[in-house]
């Protein structure tokens, strides 16, 4: 069944407070629910549902006395009075049981909950909907030493414990945690002087691993207090680590429950990479707790009024812990990697969807990615200073309510007297807006022409103009900054803006900062590239120059077979030699396109890309760089070393980047002698790690790989690096092959979903590995996404996104994925959520 946004109806029951008493028991645990509802008299057409899945019901009562609900398998309805009364019952679960690890389950003998969307229902029968609020008390009982729940610690003795959320919350940020863990404590003193206890909860084994996410806690904290003005609002805050968790981690009142690699850091066993991404998970999932938690969505529909903001808000923090620039373009190499493939094909969807048959299913880049940068758009329109008045007022206004885009909107109409209804198209439509840009010069005046066009979608078959800020600054003959950088509102499908008084003509600097989501249409030379990649004041689009020659000398060796590109070889030598240039930034330039990403851009420009064509020219293009920097390399390599102690900070990783992006260089000319010696001497796993790589890509790896294993084998999220190292850098005709080894290793635990994404997800990643001409790897993917569906059908949903760009390719290879989809949509007993996907990418 489809579900509608037009279709919203209020609750139409008001819950003045929530009890619940858990006894654990992995396969017949009992759950107590007692919860006082108010009738909301004026509500049409008021039902009593509450929702409920996968339950036993023992035993339910009003005011006491017992009931008999009518029970679906969505849940249950009652008849009720007509004013207020306290309903109980009791269920029974069986969270040993739970391998779609959503509700109650287990992960190493450890209870943990996953509510967020619609889990919650899996535990016992409730208004399972953001939009229905309430205080909760829970008791656990249970014998583990340590029992965790939202809010306060209430009390606790062997084996019990007692929990109370004095904030309203719905049911999606309920949870709990018991099992035999360890604290890693700190504390935090907020900005009125109130002292807030904090633990990072992990199994024992684990306790090595803490001290850099509590860092992370505590900068967040006092970031979000100093940016926003948000304190903290209960006494204790705790973070819990587990190894079984469908998505990064969950932003529970209170208790915020991560992916044990989203959390857990040590130098040894982490990367740089790992670092900076488990200090933004970490700032995301504390900051939820004003964007999401105090003020939460009204329907899942409005999931990006708390995702998009949220990822808003981790990425000005990130940007002011580390390099703002490197974050910027990190930002925008990751959206055009995950939500221009999902904006541009089958899977198309607005920021605020319309319809969803499974809402797991848009926990998407769509929503998250781009619910950010349509923030992003709105901050750089109304500018720094309205931002922020508009931010106090929806904290002011909104607090403890559960809102909508609209409202959202609202508050900035409000702030700046701006009609915002045009720009509300950015939640409205899906698809990527096309911006052609056409320049002329005349009697001293530029003159530049933008028009805007969106391809039609399934979701929206008829696009109309959007709002789309322009940065543009104009740049002299010489590098000088003519004109700063001024954001251009366009607003209709084409317009024109001039810049005049200009003896010669400038160049134009566009779309700064990527200061929309869009695809920049420009024709340029590569000449005019290379100026921008040596002249270009600002950071993206100096980068984004030495992107596009890259791109396009890409596409003109795999589709017609020219060679290398001068401007772009030359302007590469460069960026080398630039000591001057931040080492995080000059790696960044020297980074390539993915092989996904310029099948896409050959896509676009109605080639029908070739993935071993493809494979071949980047080989070709690296190999051409490392040749003609030669000697230039281990200079560059040896400044890029690091003499003080490990530290994951952004100066160290920059250098260490740089010197990766150059060792990988340096290892196509000696063989991977080089790599050799840095893996035997690295004292960190990034280290260690970009030496694998290279000599796994010179085929010197294997007796390392074997090493390698043997040293961490007890380490679960070293061996998942192991695995995913592996497949990323098997050669194309290898990867199938390497993965069905794999699969067969005792470690491969498919449940696990890391495990699972470890391989099966680096698969996806390998664009000519996955894509074999004879189908093996379509054959292969389905395969696991059949066996792994009934087991956990979130992570199979997930990653049958690997299909969704199927109709770039040629008719074989579409025949070949075409026939896997229809094989993968008539296996029995398919869940909602990979029937909707398969479904959906099928298309009409
Ligand atoms: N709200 C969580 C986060 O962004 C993600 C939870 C996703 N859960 C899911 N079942 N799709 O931080
Ligand atoms: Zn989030």
């Amino acid at each position: 069944t489809t579900v509608y946004l037009k279709d919203y109806t209020p609750f139409g029951f008001t819950l003045e407070s929530v009890h619940l008493t858990f006894d654990l028991a992995p396969e017949t645990t009992r759950v107590k629910s007692r919860v006082l509802f108010r009738p909301d008299l004026s509500a049409p057409g008021r039902k009593f549902f509450l929702h409920g899945e996968q339950l036993k019901l023992l035993s339910a009562a009003i005011d006491g006395k017992p009931v008999t609900p009518v029970i679906t398998p969505e849940g249950l309805t009652c008849q009720v009075p007509d004013k207020p009364f306290e309903w109980t019952c009791e269920v029974e679960i069986a969270p040993a049981k739970n391998t779609a690890l959503e509700g109650l389950y287990m992960s190493n003998g450890m209870y943990c909950t996953q509510c967020e969307a619609e889990g919650f229902r899996k535990i016992t029968y409730y208004p399972d909907r953001p939009d229905v609020m309430s205080t909760f008390t829970v008791r656990i009982n249970g014998d583990l030493p340590v029992l965790l729940s939202n809010g306060n610690a209430e009390g606790k003795g062997d084996d019990w414990a007692e929990w109370h959320d004095p904030w309203p919350k719905p049911s999606y940020l309920f949870a709990l945690v018991a099992g035999d863990l360890v604290a890693h404590p700190g504390s935090f003193t907020t900005c009125s002087g109130r002292e807030v206890e904090l633990n990072l909860w992990v199994r024992p084994g684990d306790e090595g691993k803490c001290a850099f996410g509590m860092e992370a806690l505590k900068k967040s904290m006092k970031w979000d207090e100093e940016v926003y003005g948000r304190e903290y609002d209960l006494d204790i805050f705790n973070i819990v680590a587990v190894d079984d968790f469908n998505m990064g981690a969950m932003e529970n009142k209170g208790l915020n429950i991560f992916n044990s690699s989203a959390v857990l850091a040590s130098p040894e066993t982490s990367t740089d990479m790992n670092f900076e991404r488990i200090e933004a998970i970490i700032a995301h999932e504390y900051f939820h707790n004003w964007t999401g938690n105090r003020i939460t969505c009204r329907d899942w529909f409005q999931l990006c009024l708390k995702e998009g903001l949220t990822v808003f808000r981790d990425s000005q923090f990130t940007s002011d812990m580390r390099s703002a620039a490197v974050k910027r373009i990190g930002d925008v190499i990751d959206l055009r990697a995950r939500q221009f493939p999902e904006d541009n094909g089958p899977l198309a969807h607005p920021v605020r969807p319309e319809s969803f048959q499974e809402i797991n299913n848009f926990y998407t880049a769509t929503v998250y990615e781009k619910g950010a940068e349509v923030i992003g758009m709105l901050k750089r329109l109304v500018g720094d200073e309205a931002y922020a008045e508009a931010l106090d007022l929806y904290f002011a206004r909104h607090d403890g309510q559960a809102c909508t885009i609209e409202d959202w909107l609202k508050v900035f109409e409000d702030v700046t007297g701006r009609d915002l209804g045009q720009f509300k198209r950015w939640y409205q439509q899906a698809g990527t807006p096309r911006l052609k840009v056409e320049e002329s010069w005349e009697d001293g005046t530029l003159r530049l022409t933008f028009t805007q066009s969106t391809p039609p979608s399934a979701a929206t078959p008829a696009p109309l103009p959007q709002v789309i800020p322009v940065a543009v600054g104009l740049i002299g003959p010489n590098g000088d900054e003519l004109r700063e950088t001024e954001v251009l509102e366009m607003t209709k499908a084409t317009q024109t803006f001039e810049f005049s008084g200009f003896p010669t003509r400038p160049h134009a600097s566009i779309l700064r900062g990527f200061s929309a989501p869009v695809i920049l249409e420009r024709d340029l030379s590569t000449e005019e590239r290379a100026f921008f990649l040596a002249h270009d004041t600002d950071p993206f689009c100096r980068w984004e120059a030495g992107r596009a020659l890259a791109l396009d000398t890409l596409n003109a060796m795999a589709l017609r077979g020219a060679a290398p590109d001068a401007h772009y070889l030359d302007g590469m030598i460069a960026v080398l030699r630039d000591d001057a240039l931040d080492p995080a930034y000059r790696a960044l330039m020297l980074g390539l396109p993915g092989q996904s990403e310029l099948a896409a851009a050959q896509a676009e420009a109605g080639h029908t890309p070739d993935p071993d064509a493809i494979w071949t020219a980047s080989e070709t293009l690296r190999q051409t760089l490392a040749t003609r920097a030669g000697d230039l390399l281990p200079k560059i390599y040896a400044a890029a070393q690091v003499d003080d102690p490990y530290q994951p900070d952004a100066e160290q990783s920059g250098k260490r980047a740089l010197a990766g992006a150059v060792l990988s260089l340096m290892s196509r000319l000696d063989g991977g002698t080089t790599a050799s010696v840095q893996y035997a001497r690295a004292d960190n796993m990034t280290l260690k790690l970009s030496a694998l790589a290279c000599l796994l890509r010179a085929g010197k790896g294997a007796n390392d790989v074997a090493a390698f294993y043997e040293e961490w084998r007890d380490d679960r999220l070293v061996i998942d690096k192991w695995f995913m190292l592996q497949v990323a850098e098997a050669p194309p005709a290898k990867a199938v092959e390497t993965v069905k080894t794999l699969v067969q290793h005792p470690d491969f635990n498919w449940k696990n979903p890391n495990r699972f994404r470890a391989v099966l997800g680096a698969f996806t990643g390998h664009h000519a590995g996955f894509h074999r001409k004879d189908g093996a790897g379509y054959e292969l993917l389905a395969d696991w996404l059949i066996k792994l569906d009934p087991v956990n059908p979130q992570t199979t949903a997930r990653m049958c996104s690997a299909f969704q760009t199927w109709r770039r390719y040629d008719t074989d290879r579409q025949a070949l994925i075409r026939a896997q989809l229809d094989r993968i949509a008539a296996t029995p007993g398919l869940s909602r959520d990979t029937t909707e996907m398969i479904t959906r990418i099928q298309g009409a």
